[in-house]
């Protein structure tokens, strides 16, 4: 009598093989997802940004867009606002950032010599001024109100105390002021 291998031996031979297969098949697209993620954490931080902006630090003050007289908050054509600010050791200009509320902002801002952080208290804000470079961040907020906003990176024995304000007053209280100046803040009033 001759032995023919039986169905059930056959089966399990298959059973195995495939489930071999899935075995690498799974193993490597976890790997691969791994990989992705490594890949993609370590390029995103040690490559610089796609978009870029610069502001020389050494002659902030002297043109272009953070010198002096144009630093505060203005209302566009659209209807959003840019507010404009710089950093140093160890405050803000303007000090107090006069805003309106539920209106589209963008705060551009940049220092003047080392790094700063750029943080409003209770909302995600929060950046880095860099010198030699703009940071621009989008907000809005929704109710007139104070914000804080301490310089969150340390800058050098004076850090603790930098900080600066922001001023969210309504909408049409922001435009009559508009009118009034083409550069806003809440310093002094
Ligand atoms: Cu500026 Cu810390």
């Amino acid at each position: 009598m001759t032995t023919v291998p039986s169905d059930h031996d056959e089966g399990t031979v298959v059973a195995a093989r495939v489930e071999r297969r899935w075995t690498i098949l799974s193993a490597g697209l976890v790997g691969l997802m791994i990989g992705v993620a490594l890949f993609a954490g370590i390029h995103r931080a040690t490559m610089p940004q796609v978009w870029v902006e610069t502001a020389n630090p050494r002659t902030l003050h002297v043109s272009g867009e953070f010198i002096e007289s144009n630093l505060g908050s203005a209302l566009e054509a659209d209807g959003s606002v840019t507010v404009r600010a710089v950093g140093q050791q160890f405050s803000f200009t303007p000090q107090c950032m006069l805003v309106p509320a539920d209106t589209p902002i963008t705060f551009r801002a940049t220092s003047s010599d080392v790094v700063h952080g750029f943080l409003i208290t209770g909302t995600n804000i929060n950046g880095m001024l860099v010198p030699g470079y703009v940071t621009a961040l989008p907000a809005k907020f929704a109710n007139p109100g104070e914000y804080s906003m301490p310089c969150q990176e340390f800058c050098g024995m004076g850090h603790e105390g930098m900080w600066a304000k922001v001023k969210v007053v309504d909408k049409a209280t922001f435009s009559d002021m508009a009118k009034q100046n083409r550069r806003l803040s809440c310093v002094a009033q």
